[in-house]
């Protein structure tokens, strides 16, 4: 396959996600399965992401370099220029062999006629380089007065953090391997991994790879999963054998990580998207999990659509949010989200708190997390709930979760190699 697929299915990926509001995520998982090569498929996640990372700046430099303003029938070409400026820089493919396939890729996606000016303004990216702006710009203006608002000493570090390429971070399955086992593992196959101190199940890779293909995974030893986010297996640690509700588990990793070390946990999850919860019993599936957990379909606030009336030892609490803290993997979200979701989605985190408290034992313990980064869906969502629930009493949880955010622990991006991310460890009154 020519060097040119690979760069007009990034032009088609990205088009969509700049231009018609499309989700990376959804959009890279239907478009790769076309190229055969693992590298390909590798090439246009690489252009994808580094593209969306410096979208401002592209952007800007197509602002200054072309006369007349791309329309917005041009989309398909601004994503394919996009693509080519990544390629350049951050990527640092060699500029020759980029050029002429981005070019190639120009007739591939029904703009020969504008083959020329493909040409013209990547060789000019490669002289000059695009413009410099501040980390911010990628920001829309609205959010990026709230991370200011809430963060004053930290958001320009929380922008820069943003920005930059997240390391990869594997959860080691003990029920399969032992983590020392599949360090070696990884190790012998020339992959410099790093055991985490304090994080048990914890393997650290610098930089992303395909992980299909790591020795271990396909064995479900292996799963991905951020540092932040198995920080919730010690924060909700349920005694053995309890009854656990995972109020929204999809794609399942969380669960996945208290199972793995558990299989007598007694676990009902759910999920509002059935799509989704397909995906949460095929990766459990592939690490041998799950089998006998009660995996539903509902909305946890219509606790009478889903609930026995019998009590949970245990809840988890992982809210739909902002995903502000996790910009570095997900660099749609500063396209895509608008300042009416914020407030959408604190009323509905507000609900979910309420309703599956309710169904908590007295003595039971709820944790409460988001990969938030905002304060209103976090500490401030928290100190509400704590103000109209007189029978919840907050457990401490120590540094490792991050620093003391009100009544839980915030980590901001790139703190510790993590995502950003917010916890809470809520006790019910006897
Ligand atoms: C942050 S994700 C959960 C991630 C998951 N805990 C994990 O570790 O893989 C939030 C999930 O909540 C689900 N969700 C949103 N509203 C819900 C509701 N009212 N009831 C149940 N699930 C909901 C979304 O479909 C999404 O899958």
């Amino acid at each position: 396959m020519s060097g040119a697929a690979p760069r007009a299915i990034a032009a088609r990926v990205l088009d969509a996600v700049l231009n018609r509001g499309r989700s990376l995520k959804a959009e890279l998982a239907q478009a790769l399965p076309a190229l055969p090569d693992t590298r390909d498929r590798a090439l246009v996640e690489a252009i994808c992401f580094a593209a969306l990372r410096q979208h401002a700046r592209a952007d800007a430099a197509l602002a200054a370099w072309i006369p007349k303003p791309l329309g917005h029938r041009d989309g398909d070409l601004r994503a394919l220029l996009h693509a080519g400026f990544a390629q350049l820089d951050p990527l640092g493919l060699a500029p020759h062999a980029a050029l002429a396939a981005t070019v190639d890729a120009a007739r591939t996606i029904g703009r020969a006629h504008q083959a020329k000016l493909v040409n013209a303004l990547l060789r000019r990216a490669q002289r000059e380089g695009l413009p410099v702006l501040a980390a911010d710009a990628a920001w829309p203006a609205w959010l990026r007065e709230r991370v200011r608002g809430d963060w004053p000493d930290d958001a320009d570090a929380i922008f820069a953090a943003s920005a930059q390429p997240a390391p990869t971070w594997l959860r080691v399955n003990r029920q399969r391997g032992e983590r020392d086992t599949s360090l070696a593992r990884l190790r012998e196959a020339g992959i410099d991994a790093a055991a985490v101190d304090g994080m048990p199940d914890a393997l650290r890779i610098e930089g992303s790879l395909p992980v299909a293909t790591l020795p271990g995974f396909a064995e479900g030893v292996l799963s991905v999963q951020d540092g932040a986010a198995q920080r919730v297996a010690d924060a909700i640690s349920p005694a053995p054998g309890a009854r656990v509700l995972d109020a929204c588990v999809a794609p399942g990793g969380k669960s996945a990580h208290l199972m793995e070390r558990d299989p007598s946990l007694r676990l009902v999850a759910l999920d509002v998207d059935p799509a989704r919860l397909a995906k949460v019993r095929e990766g459990w599936a592939r690490i041998g999990v799950g089998a006998a957990a009660d995996l539903r379909a509902a909305d946890a606030c219509d606790t009478a659509s889903w609930w026995d009336g019998t009590p949970f030892d245990a809840v988890l609490l992982d809210a739909p949010c902002s995903a502000t803290g996790i910009v570095r993997r997900q660099p749609d979200v500063l396209l895509h989200r608008r300042a009416a979701d914020i407030t959408a989605l604190a009323a509905l985190q507000a609900r979910l708190l309420d309703a599956t408290w309710a169904t908590l034992r007295p003595g039971g313990v709820l944790v409460y997390a988001t990969c938030s980064i905002l304060r209103v869906e976090n500490d401030v969502q928290v100190e509400a709930f704590l103000a109209r629930t007189p029978d919840a009493i907050v457990e401490p949880l120590d540094d490792s979760c991050g620093r003391p955010a009100g009544a839980g622990r915030q980590r901001l991006p790139g703190e510790g190699g993590m995502d950003g991310f917010f916890l809470t460890r809520l006790r019910k009154a006897d």
